[in-house]
């Protein structure tokens, strides 16, 4: 704290004021915020969107196994690294063969290895690394449980990929401070460690988590907070039936791939609550490197915002965990609504009438029909109102409304949070609303205000209007950017993955679950259930 004091000083006697986090940024970078609340704690999205730009404290509560692969059979000091599935600590515990006898190797040279391109680092002397010992040298898997809440900062993004295209930003230009340029000359990952461990332990934290294929953590003291479980001596290669080390990227992958939607098994707690991202601050993220400028990075900002960033995360993270609202949760249940339908419109081989029964499907949820003359409900007073700003307000608003209820306690994080959703949920629904608006145009004798698209009118107006919307569709896509999307699909769009869900499904679907169009889902789809209705219940 009283660095951050004395920096503050510092910065106002140059007569800056310090950036802080904003709306306005929130709302500039809402579809970049969505998705990285949505990717927080998975393979999938924080693998395609490796630059990391935010700041996540996380708990692992206690009883939870980790894994520790090396080449000594007693916990290491700390700092050192664990893996949340075994396959990844494994490839640590594996002695190469025909390796040098006699030397021990560090793991930053067994990671540094597995990537040709990067020189070693020399950890003499950091490590316990030596190639002076004499003898055997054997590896061990270790397995940990937690004994009590661990209390993590995890790093979202690829941020244990050693890449310079930015996936160290935020460790190495935030938290670390240090020049970009120089960060393999810095002694690299066990620096890095340290540094990372120097800072968080001072706030009372455990250790960073990160990502690369496969989730990990520094943990900074292996004698607090774990209990050594068991550590396993491997076979040495000679005397495994299988000793070609050839299939261990594709088990090691395949142990990634099984957490692309989440690491599962309840491991981690996400406290959105107190989250930090490089989104919520004013700054320039767009990448210098002309070939890739898609690829938007934390280290593009100017260095006096990178440690504005820092001594806020600071200030926020010595105080205790909040854990108000889980945003990960409301944004799940939007793509859930959304992502599909979006994908289903936007697809060239659906038909006009599939694409028009997506759009309305979505859009008249919310929208009031009109009273009519002879209404046997009591109609309102309909002067006035604008139905369609009301059905978008009710839309936008919706998934949005359970975070409500704790509003009283939100904290700064929660609310531009909720402003960054909530701008993306406003920008898909007004664009729904607006592409119904030109279908209803194109709908022949359709009224001012006519409640439903004419059906099955095969007209050039309509195929027009289909096809203009359809544009629309897919530049809402473009700017959502959701990771869902890239992910190859069991069933094409206008198809479903079908099993007999009672009232519904023929035996084929119970049976032989597989893809049907949409077309062939009807009331009459229902073979699987209809002759056990003519029996008598047995009780
Ligand atoms: C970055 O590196 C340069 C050259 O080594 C040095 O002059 C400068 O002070 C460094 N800046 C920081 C913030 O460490
Ligand atoms: C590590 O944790 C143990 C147990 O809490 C404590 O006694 C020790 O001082 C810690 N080590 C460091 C370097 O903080
Ligand atoms: C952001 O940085 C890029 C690359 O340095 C530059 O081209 C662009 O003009 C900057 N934008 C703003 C708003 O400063
Ligand atoms: C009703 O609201 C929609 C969406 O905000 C807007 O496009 C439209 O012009 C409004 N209609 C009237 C009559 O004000
Ligand atoms: C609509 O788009 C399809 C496919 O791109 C095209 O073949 C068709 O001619 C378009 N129809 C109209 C009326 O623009």
């Amino acid at each position: 704290m009283k660095l951050v004091v004395l920096l503050a000083s510092v910065v106002a006697a140059q007569g800056q004021t310090p950036i802080r986090p904003s709306y306005d940024s929130a709302k500039a970078n809402a579809n970049h915020i969505f998705n990285a609340i949505h990717s927080t704690g998975r393979q999938w999205g924080s693998s395609l969107n490796h630059n990391g730009f935010g700041f996540i404290p996380v708990v692992v509560p206690a009883g939870i196994s980790l894994y520790h692969g090396g080449y000594f059979e007693q916990p290491p000091e700390g700092p050192e690294w664990l893996a949340f599935e075994v396959e990844h600590a494994e490839n640590f515990a594996r002695v190469p063969k025909g390796g040098p006898r006699g030397c021990r190797p560090c793991r930053d040279e067994q990671l540094h290895s597995l990537s040709s391109e990067q020189k070693p680092l020399d950890q003499a002397g950091i490590d316990g690394c030596d190639c002076e010992v004499e003898g055997r040298v054997r590896g061990y898997l270790q397995t940990y449980q937690t004994t009590r809440n661990v209390q993590l900062l995890y790093l979202d993004g690829t941020s244990a990929g050693k890449s310079p295209v930015g996936t160290l930003d935020s460790q190495d230009e935030v938290l670390c401070q240090s020049n970009s340029s120089r960060w393999d000359d810095m002694g690299g990952e066990m620096y890095r460690a340290k540094a990372l461990c120097d800072l968080i332990t001072e706030w009372g934290w455990d250790g960073i988590m990160r990502m690369e294929i496969g989730f990990e953590v520094i943990y900074c003291n292996f004698s607090s907070g774990l209990n050594l479980d068991s550590s396993i001596r491997t076979l040495v290669p000679e005397d495994r039936l299988e000793d070609d080390f050839s299939l261990i990227p594709y088990l090691w992958s395949r142990a990634a791939t099984e957490r692309y939607d989440g690491l599962g098994g309840d491991r981690i707690q996400m406290d959105f609550s107190s989250m930090v991202s490089g989104f919520f601050f004013p700054i320039n993220i767009s990448n210098t490197d002309p070939d890739r400028p898609d690829l938007i990075r934390l280290g593009a900002a100017q260095r006096e915002h990178l440690l504005d960033i820092k001594n806020y995360i600071q200030t926020l993270f010595v105080e205790p965990r909040k854990f108000i609202v889980n945003w990960q949760a409301v944004v799940d249940m939007i793509i859930a609504r959304f992502g599909n339908r979006l994908a289903a419109m936007a697809s060239a081989s659906v038909s006009t009438d599939l694409f028009i029964g997506e759009l309305e499907g979505t859009v008249l949820t919310y929208l009031e029909a009109p009273s009519l003359p002879g209404d046997v409900t009591l109609a309102e007073d309909d002067d006035g109102r604008n139905r369609t700003a009301e059905a978008i307000d009710r839309c936008a608003s919706h998934y949005l409304k359970p975070a409500l209820l704790s509003q009283q306690d939100w904290t700064l994080s929660d609310s531009l949070i909720h402003t960054a959703l909530g701008t993306v949920t406003q920008h898909i629904c007004s664009d729904l609303y607006f592409m119904r608006s030109i279908l209803l145009q194109a709908s022949p004798d359709a009224a001012p205000d006519a409640y439903l698209i004419k059906r099955g009118v095969k007209s050039a107006d309509m195929e027009e209007a289909v096809n203009q919307t359809r544009t629309i569709v897919r530049d809402l896509m473009q700017d959502l950017a959701w990771t869902t999307w890239k992910k190859p699909q069991l069933c094409v769009e206008g198809q479903i993955l079908l099993t007999a869900m009672w009232p519904l499904g023929d035996s084929v679907d119970h049976f032989n679950p597989g893809c049907v169009p949409a077309q062939d889902i009807t009331g009459r789809r229902r073979n699987y259930w209809t002759p056990y209705e003519k029996r008598p219940r047995i009780d």
